[in-house]
């Protein structure tokens, strides 16, 4: 890494530690590239054509070649931008959105509920394609799907849905914010219309984030400036795109032997909760090796979050952005588990500086707190 990472940081999902070469490489292009890159000048003109290389460059790791990529600050953004953007292009068209979305979809279409309509996981956490083809009126002209579900580690069938939108001629939005950088991303595998992407996911500083997209039929969220060809006005942070480039680069390096690591790192904690059967795991395979949802019955998440925290061990309710809220999680209700279940969700998530001892110690400490 660099810099030591607090082996007692269980909040991956939310916000990974950037790597030491993204922050390095942050500070190199902001001092090397400050010029704006819509300027005319010579120095604006390198910025610009530094900007274009790296997108590229991030793009080619995805293997994303039919398309553009469009830069947002953060993933909340791009999510926003495209249901959004679609809507306001096609003011009759309807949504099929996944019940399990992260709350930036799901709040970016409660504006529009008139034109929504939901289909849930089943209970592992995964969507079943029959029920999803089901759903697909001939109306329906936006699909939004998790690639990964941020609250259960879900990994969603999303090349079998991509295919089934495509040739149904529906466009189909993906959420990918914790996909990329955790699991093989293979764009030229998955045929669908807009894939949302958030660097501070995979170590990359904050602010770089953006949709990869095959289709630019949407009216723009922000307006007022030429950038990203009129569809997101705004300077462009290059140096934060250099950053989750290198991210981007160092993830898929260590990916495969970190995914075995982890993997055996939730097996532990698994097989120790498993020895209550009060307990309920919510995540299944196939999912994120290194991200677990598990309910406490009885208890509410939120104080486990706050307990653990006072003994120094960051985890999370579900998603962050729930995290001063008392309701039950409406990701694990989607799943059919019940308002006790739903509320006494704990999401823990381990990544690069998770080590066997501070597994051991928050299995001890939750049990402790649990029994
Ligand atoms: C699945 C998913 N989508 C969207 C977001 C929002 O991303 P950001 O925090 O970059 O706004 C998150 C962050 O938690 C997420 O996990």
């Amino acid at each position: 890494m660099g810099f030591q990472v607090d082996p007692k940081y269980f909040d991956y999902a939310a916000s990974a530690p950037p790597w030491q070469g993204a922050v390095d490489e942050y500070c190199e292009i902001s001092k090397s590239f400050y010029a704006n890159a819509s300027s005319i000048h010579q120095q604006g003109k390198a910025t610009k054509q530094k900007l274009l290389e790296l997108k590229k460059e991030f793009c080619d790791l995805l293997h994303f070649y039919d398309g553009r990529l469009l830069l947002t600050a953060t993933g909340s953004e791009a999510n926003n931008t495209i249901i959004e953007g679609h809507l306001n292009k096609y003011p009759k068209g309807k949504i099929l959105m996944a019940m399990d979305v992260h709350d930036s979809m799901w709040y970016a279409s409660r504006k529009h509920l008139k034109s929504l309509k939901l289909f849930s996981p089943e209970k592992s956490g995964h969507y079943n394609l029959k029920k999803f083809v089901k759903a697909l009126d001939a109306d329906i002209s936006i699909v939004c799907v998790n690639h990964v579900s941020n609250e259960t580690g879900a990994i969603q069938p999303i090349v079998e849905i991509a295919q089934l939108c495509d040739e149904r001629n529906v466009k189909l939005m993906v959420d990918g914010m914790q996909s990329v950088g955790h699991i093989p991303v293979n764009m030229d595998e998955i045929p669908c219309t807009y894939y949302t992407i958030s660097g501070h996911k995979f170590g990359s500083v904050k602010g770089a984030a953006g949709v990869l997209m095959r289709d630019e039929n949407f009216e723009p969220l922000i307006m007022g400036g030429k950038q990203e060809w009129g569809k997101r006005a705004g300077t462009e942070d290059v140096a934060a795109v250099a950053s989750m480039v290198k991210a981007l680069k160092r993830s898929l390096e260590v990916m495969a032997d970190e995914s075995k690591r982890l993997r055996q790192l939730k097996n532990e904690l698994v097989q120790h909760f498993e020895d209550f059967p009060e307990f309920v795991i919510n995540s299944s395979e196939p999912d994120l090796p290194g991200l677990l949802s598990v309910s406490f019955p009885g208890f509410s998440g939120r104080e486990i979050v706050g307990a653990l925290s006072l003994s120094g061990f960051s985890v999370s309710t579900g998603s962050a952005c729930h995290a001063n809220e008392m309701e039950p999680s409406r990701i694990i209700l989607s799943m059919g588990r019940t308002d006790r279940e739903a509320i006494g969700s704990v999401r823990i998530s381990m990544g690069i500086g998770t080590t066997d001892v501070s597994v051991k110690e928050l299995i001890e400490k939750i049990i402790e707190l649990v029994r």
